[in-house]
């Protein structure tokens, strides 16, 4: 039970105007805690994925409740700075990192940075050298090709896929960097992909994780901390299976426990996820076809929320729950729920039955504080949502003038 409630976002909507990002921090603070509930006394660090959410309340709220940071772009680091977070609470990830992005980790003095190449690794050391002081703090990240079963848009872990290198790369590299005098291997990273719902894969990844760092151990390399990523699952529908944060820790701390290293986490959407809604006001209606197979009569509920404020549903197929905030009586009816981008995909939700709805009621998009406001995008000069947070605003709506002061 969320503290989102009907009354809480009819008043919020009437407040702030729609769309509308809502929050709900009490449930934020509960799923963190309960996450590093299910780690029990092993030692371990809970680095929030600020991509999940990179509002500055949200990750100054992450920080409040003890977390370190997970950064993936330069702008994220600034924005765990800004939120207060030190450089040794920070470990930056990401393929495709610039020469600047790794001079401002360098000079921070990051907890990590997780190199993603052999190439990288070279760059990193290229521009540690320039800054004499601390060896720059570097983690290897794996591809095990583990198939993390999820969306294939949202899996990394293959060897098809852009992300890490291979066990054997990662070996070799990991003898390189301890003889390098400005570089410091601190441990080693995997991530294999985003809403994961078996522990199947995640088990496989925490094992080849472990049996390469005792490997490098049994060698004489000395490691701080193993980082297995985010990943974890949110039941989108109910009913939907899902790996619990219990059975999440049983997969994965053992082979992690043998070795005796620091766990590391980067969770993004299991926190936030469910802690945050998408209020979207309908603008019209419009009557389909009958539905060709049942012949039943299908409607278009046009929202004022569409693919520029939540992408999920048009990028990903995904699936939000959606319901009128404030249901009328009445049949259900079958409707397509759609936004007003000029793009067939600019959808939130296809067959659904909902309550009768009429122009100027409110819906509601569940399961949208992780991947939504992130990914939202000015297209069609469209300006992003406000959001709010237990009442308060935290980030004002765009405006059309804020759009055009970047155009010189
Ligand atoms: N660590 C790394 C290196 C990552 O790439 C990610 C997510 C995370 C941690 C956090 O993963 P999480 O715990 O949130 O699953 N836009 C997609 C999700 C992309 C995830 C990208 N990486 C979506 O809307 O489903």
């Amino acid at each position: 039970m969320t503290g989102l409630t009907s009354e809480h976002l009819t008043a919020m909507a009437a407040k702030h105007g729609t769309p509308l990002y809502v929050y709900d921090a009490a449930l934020i603070r509960e799923r963190y805690r309960a996450l590093g509930d299910a780690c029990g006394a092993y030692p371990h660090d809970i680095h929030y994925a600020i991509k999940a959410n990179a509002t500055l309340a949200i990750v100054r709220l992450m920080r409040a409740c003890g977390a370190c940071a997970d950064a993936n772009s330069g702008g994220e680091i600034e924005v765990a700075l800004r939120a207060g977070f030190a450089p040794k609470e920070i470990v930056f990830t990401g393929v495709g990192k610039t020469g600047a992005e790794i001079e401002r980790a360098v000079t921070l003095g990051v907890k990590a940075i997780n190199a993603e190449s052999p190439g990288e690794v070279e760059r990193i050391a290229s521009i540690a050298e320039r800054h004499p002081g601390a060896a720059a703090r570097v983690a290897i990240r794996i591809n095990p090709d583990v198939d993390a079963e999820s969306h294939p848009h949202i899996s990394t872990g293959l060897r098809t896929n852009k992300f890490g290198m291979s066990i054997d790369a990662a070996r070799a590299l990991a003898r390189e960097i301890g003889r390098h005098p400005s570089l410091r291997i601190v441990g080693l990273h995997v991530h294999i992909g985003s809403q994961i719902t078996k522990t199947a894969p995640l088990a496989r990844a925490a094992e080849a994780l472990a049996g390469l760092a005792t490997e490098l151990m049994t060698e004489g390399v000395k490691l701080e901390h193993l980082d297995v990523g985010g990943g974890l699952g949110i039941p989108y529908q109910a009913g939907q299976p899902v790996v619990s944060p219990s059975e999440y820790v049983a997969a994965i701390l053992p082979p992690i426990r043998k070795t005796g290293l620091r766990l590391v986490l980067e969770p993004g959407r299991w926190i936030v996820g469910p802690a945050g809604v998408l209020v979207t006001t309908v603008v019209d209606l419009k009557e389909q076809p009958a539905d060709p197979k049942s012949g039943e009569a299908r409607w278009f509920v046009i929202a004022d929320a569409g693919m520029t404020d939540l992408l999920r549903p048009a990028l990903y197929g995904a699936w939000h729950d959606i319901a009128p905030v404030n249901p009328r009586p009445g049949d259900d009816r079958l409707c397509d729920i759609v936004g007003p981008v000029c793009e067939t995909t600019d959808t939130l939700g296809s067959a659904r039955r909902l309550p009768p709805v009429e122009v100027g009621d409110l819906l509601v998009v569940r399961d949208a504080g992780a991947y939504g406001s992130v990914m939202a995008s000015n297209y069609n000069r469209r300006a992003v949502p406000a959001e709010v947070m237990d009442g308060r605003l935290i980030r004002r709506r765009q405006t059309i003038e804020d759009l055009l002061q970047w155009d010189v």
